[in-house]
C-alpha cells in the first residue's frame, strides 16, 4: 500500500506529528495502546509541559538545536490545545503543569487530534525492515500475523529512547537512523536514581530532605530522597543527567545558608539542649542520627563553639559523594543522547542525508530536565516535522 507519511512510534512525538502531517498519514506502534509513557507519567497526571520551558532546560551536543522548534511550538500552544479539549490543569511547583484529572485525558486528546486530521493508527504492528528506492521508502510491517509492504514518501522515526524496556522501548530509531548514515551520540540513562555499591543509605530509606545537588558545575535545589540503593528525588534525578561514572556529586543540606546563624541563635536560647535534637529541627532526625558518628555530633548546643558550629554546617553544605552507578534504563525517565543533531534540520527535523526522513522526540540528542520539558520537546519537534511534511 502507498501512504504519504509513515510515522513509527505512537508516543508523544509521533501522535503530535500525525495530527499535523496532513492527509495520507499512517502511524504505527508495536504496543497495544498508544502513548504508554504519557499514561504513566507524572504519577498518572502527566506533567505535560513547563511554564518556563526554554532552550536552557535541555542538554544536547548542540544546545542551539532545540531553539527553533521550541520557539515555534511553545508551551503556550500546548496549553491552548489542552484548553480546547476541556482539560483543566494546575501548576504543581517550578512551572510544572499537571492535569487536574488523569493522564489518559492527554492521550485521548491526541487520538482525537490525529483522527480529526485523518491519520490512521495501527497498533501491535512491528517493523521488519526499511529501505529507500531513491524515490520512496519501503517499509515491511508485521501486523496480525501478516507481512504488509508500505511505500511512503516520508518516514518519521518517533520510537523514542531506550528507557524502560519493559514498556516496549527499543533502539529502533537509532538503528534506522544509522542505516541512513546518521551518527548516534553516546547514550546513557538520565533522570535516574544514583546508586552506591555499599548500600550505605539503606537505613535512611524513605527519608527526604530539601537540598541542593551539584555535579560538574550544575546545581539543582529540590528534594533529595535516600533510598535502599542510594539517592533519588527530584534534585538527584536532575543532577543524574550531568553525572558520569566516576564523578562526585556534592549535596548541600542547607542551600539557603542560614543554618549557622540559626544554630547560634538557638544556642543562646536553648544551649542546654542536645546538638542532635536541635539539628533535627532543621533536618530529618534519621539523617541527623546517620550523620552523627561521622560528624562527631555529641554534647549540648552550648558546648559548641562558633568554629565548631561553622565546621558542622560547612560539612552539611559540602557533602561529597561518589555514586558507583545508576539504576539504569530500567527506571530512567529518559535517554540522554541519541541521533546526532548535526545530521538534522533544526527547523523541520528532516535528515540532511535522506530527504523525506524525519527524526523527532526523545530519539534525537535533545534531553530535557525533569518537570515537563521532555514532553514539550516531543510536542515541539513532532509539530515541527508535521508542519514541514
Ligand atoms: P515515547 O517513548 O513516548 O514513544 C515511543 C513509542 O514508540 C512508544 O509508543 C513505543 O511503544 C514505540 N516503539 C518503540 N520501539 C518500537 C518498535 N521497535 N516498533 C514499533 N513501535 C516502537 N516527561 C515529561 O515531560 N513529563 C513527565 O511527567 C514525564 N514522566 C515520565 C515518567 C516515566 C516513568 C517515564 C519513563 C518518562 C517520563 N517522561 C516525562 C519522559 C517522557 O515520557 C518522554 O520523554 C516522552 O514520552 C518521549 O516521547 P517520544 O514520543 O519521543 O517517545
Amino acid at each position: 500500500m502507498d501512504v504519504n507519511t509513515l510515522i513509527l512510534g505512537a508516543g508523544a512525538a509521533g501522535m503530535m506529528c500525525a495530527a499535523h502531517a496532513g492527509p495520507g498519514t499512517l502511524l504505527i506502534d508495536h504496543a497495544k495502546a498508544p502513548g504508554e509513557k504519557i499514561r504513566i507519567s507524572g504519577g498518572g497526571r502527566c506533567n505535560f509541559t513547563n511554564l518556563h520551558a526554554g532552550p536552557d532546560n535541555f542538554l544536547s551536543g548542540n544546545p542551539h538545536f532545540c531553539k527553533s522548534a521550541l520557539k515555534r511550538y511553545t508551551q503556550w500552544d500546548f496549553i491552548d490545545l489542552v484548553a480546547r479539549h476541556g482539560i483543566t490543569w494546575h501548576e504543581k511547583t517550578l512551572g510544572q503543569l499537571f492535569c487536574d484529572g488523569k493522564s489518559p485525558q492527554i492521550i485521548a486528546m491526541l487520538r482525537d487530534e490525529l483522527a480529526a486530521a485523518g491519520a490512521d493508527l495501527w497498533l501491535q504492528t512491528s517493523v521488519a525492515g526499511v529501505s529507500h528506492d531513491g524515490d520512496r521508502f519501503r517499509i515491511a510491517l508485521d501486523r496480525e500475523g501478516q507481512r504488509i509492504s508500505v511505500r511512503a514518501r516520508n518516514l518519521v522515526l518517533a520510537t523514542g529512547g531506550k528507557s524502560i524496556p519493559a514498556m516496549g522501548a527499543t533502539g529502533l530509531a537509532y538503528d534506522i537512523a544509522r542505516q541512513f548514515g546518521h551518527a548516534i551520540t553516546d547514550t546513557r540513562p538520565a533522570l535516574v536514581p544514583l546508586t552506591f555499591s555499599d548500600q550505605r543509605f539503606a537505613p535512611l530509606s524513605g527519608t527526604s530532605a530539601p537540598g541542593r545537588a551539584t555535579c560538574n558545575g550544575t546545581a539543582f535545589d529540590e528534594a533529595i530522597l535516600f533510598t535502599h540503593r542510594g539517592l533519588s528525588g527530584p534534585a538527584i534525578l536532575q543532577i543524574s543527567s550531568y553525572w558520569h561514572e566516576g564523578d562526585e556529586i556534592i549535596l548541600d543540606l542547607d542551600p539557603a545558608g542560614t543554618l549557622f546563624d540559626t544554630l547560634r541563635d538557638q544556642r543562646q536560647r536553648e544551649g542546654r539542649r542536645n546538638l542532635t535534637t536541635e539539628l533535627a529541627r532543621h533536618l530529618p532526625a534519621r539523617l541527623v542520627d546517620h550523620l552523627a558518628p561521622e560528624l562527631g555530633l555529641t554534647g549540648n548546643l552550648a558546648d559548641q563553639s562558633d568554629a565548631r558550629l561553622s565546621e558542622i554546617t560547612d560539612t552539611l553544605r559540602n557533602w561529597h559523594l561518589k555514586p558507583t552507578g545508576s539504576e539504569g534504563y530500567r527506571t530512567a525517565e529518559v535517554t540522554l543522547g541519541g541521533v546526532d543533531t548535526a545530521g538534522l534540520s533544526s527547523k523541520t527535523m528532516m535528515s540532511a542525508h535522506t530527504p523525506g526522513l524525519y527524526i523527532i522526540g526523545e530519539a534525537v540528542d535533545v534531553t530535557g530536565w525533569l518537570g515537563g520539558y521532555n514532553f514539550q520537546w516531543a510536542w515541539s519537534s513532532g509539530w515541527a516535522a508535521g508542519q514541514a511534511i
